[in-house]
C-alpha cells in the first residue's frame, strides 16, 4: 500500500472511528443512572467490540478491558478489525468512568485511540503519576517531579495570571490528600472529580470552557495512555510515570516491555506516530454532551482528532436509524 493511499485510509478511519465511540456510548446511556457498573461497561464494550470488527483495519488492543484470561472481550492482545487495512494499534476504554455512568454524573465516554502498530506505551493496569496543562505554553514548563506550587507558580507565569485564578483538576481519592493540601496551600482552586481522569486531562485543553487549567495526580495507567493521546493531537503537554510498587508489578511490566520502572514518559513517549482519538459522552459533561434519546432519534457527540493535522471535529450525530443500536 502506497502512503498516499495509506493516508487516505487513515483520514477515512479517523470518521469510521466515531462509529465504534458512537455504539458504546449509546449502549452504556441506555444503562445510566442504574447503579450497575457491570452490566453497563459490558454493553458498551460488546458494542464497541462489534463496531471495531467492521473497521478495515489489522488491529490489536494494546491498551483494553484487562489481561486475556481476566477479559473474555477487548482483552490486551485481542486482535480486531477486518484486517483488510493498516496495522494499527488500539487503546480503548469502552466505558470511562463507570461509577460516574452508573450514577448519572457528568464526564463518562466511550474512549478510543489508534496509532501505527507499536507506537503506544503498553501500559500494565497499575497506576499512573500524571500531570498535564493545555497547549499554548513553553515546552517543559511542568514537570512531574517539581513540587505543585512551583509547576503552578511557573503555568500562572505563562498564563498571565495569579496562581489564585487557576484551577486544578484532582481524583478525589484519599492518597491525593498530601497533594491537594499542596496545591491548596499555594492559593490555587481545585476541581475534585469522583472519577474519569480522561476527561480531567482533556478539559485542561480548554480552560475557558471546562474551567480547568492543570490536572494533577494517580490515576490508571491505560487512562494515561489514552489521554496522552487526545494530548497529541489537540497539543498539550503530560508527564506520566508508572508505579511499580511491588516486585510483581514490576515483573509484569518488564513482560510488557518497560524496563526502567521508574520513567517518567512524556507525552510523545505513551503515544507516538500518527495518532487518531475520539470519545463520545455518555452521560454530560464540561465538553460533551451525553446521549439523548426520544421521538424516534438518539442523538450523540463525539469529538475526534488526529495528530498528524491537528484536526479536532465535533461530530453531534442525529441518529434516525436507532435499530443498529439495538
Ligand atoms: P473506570 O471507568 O474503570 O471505573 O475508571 C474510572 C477512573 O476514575 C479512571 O478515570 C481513573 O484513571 C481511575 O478510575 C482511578 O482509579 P481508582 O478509582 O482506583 O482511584
Amino acid at each position: 500500500m502506497s502512503d498516499k493511499q495509506k493516508s487516505v485510509l487513515d483520514r477515512i478511519l479517523t470518521l469510521e472511528i466515531v462509529r465504534v465511540t458512537e455504539a458504546a456510548a449509546v449502549a452504556a446511556a441506555r444503562l445510566r443512572g442504574q447503579g450497575d457498573e457491570k452490566s453497563a461497561d459490558q454493553v458498551a464494550v460488546d458494542a464497541m467490540r462489534s463496531e471495531l470488527n467492521r473497521l478495515p483495519i489489522d488491529g490489536k488492543v494494546v491498551i483494553g478491558e484487562g489481561e486475556r484470561d481476566e477479559a473474555p472481550m477487548l482483552y490486551i492482545g485481542e486482535e480486531v478489525g477486518t484486517k483488510d487495512g493498516p496495522k494499527v494499534d488500539i487503546a480503548l476504554d469502552p466505558l470511562e468512568g463507570t461509577t460516574i455512568c452508573a450514577k448519572n454524573q457528568p464526564n463518562s465516554l466511550a474512549v478510543i485511540a489508534l496509532a501505527e502498530g507499536g507506537s503506544l506505551l503498553y501500559a500494565p493496569d497499575v497506576y499512573m503519576d500524571k500531570i498535564a496543562i493545555g497547549p499554548g505554553y513553553p515546552e517543559g514548563l511542568i514537570d512531574l517531579d517539581a513540587k505543585p506550587g512551583d509547576n503552578l507558580a511557573r503555568l500562572a507565569e505563562a498564563k498571565g495570571c495569579k496562581v489564585n485564578e487557576l484551577t486544578a483538576c484532582i481524583l478525589d481519592r484519599p492518597r491525593h490528600a498530601e497533594l491537594i493540601a499542596a496545591v491548596r496551600k499555594a492559593g490555587a482552586a481545585i476541581r475534585l472529580i469522583g472519577d474519569g481522569d480522561v476527561a480531567g486531562v482533556i478539559h485542561t485543553t480548554d480552560p475557558d470552557e471546562t474551567g480547568i487549567d492543570i490536572y494533577f495526580g494517580t490515576g490508571g495507567a491505560p487512562e494515561g495512555v489514552l489521554a496522552a493521546a487526545a494530548l497529541r493531537c489537540i497539543g498539550g503537554q503530560m508527564q506520566g510515570r508508572l508505579l511499580l510498587d511491588t516486585p510483581e508489578k514490576v515483573e509484569r511490566a518488564s513482560k510488557m516491555g518497560i524496563a526502567d520502572p521508574n520513567k517518567k514518559y512524556s507525552m510523545i513517549e505513551m503515544a507516538q506516530g500518527d495518532v487518531l482519538f475520539a470519545a463520545t459522552g455518555v452521560t454530560d459533561g464540561n465538553m460533551l454532551s451525553g446521549v439523548k434519546f426520544g421521538n424516534g432519534e438518539i442523538h450523540t457527540h463525539t469529538v475526534v482528532m488526529r495528530s498528524a493535522s491537528g484536526t479536532v471535529r465535533e461530530i453531534r450525530a442525529r441518529h434516525q436509524n436507532i435499530a443498529k443500536f439495538n
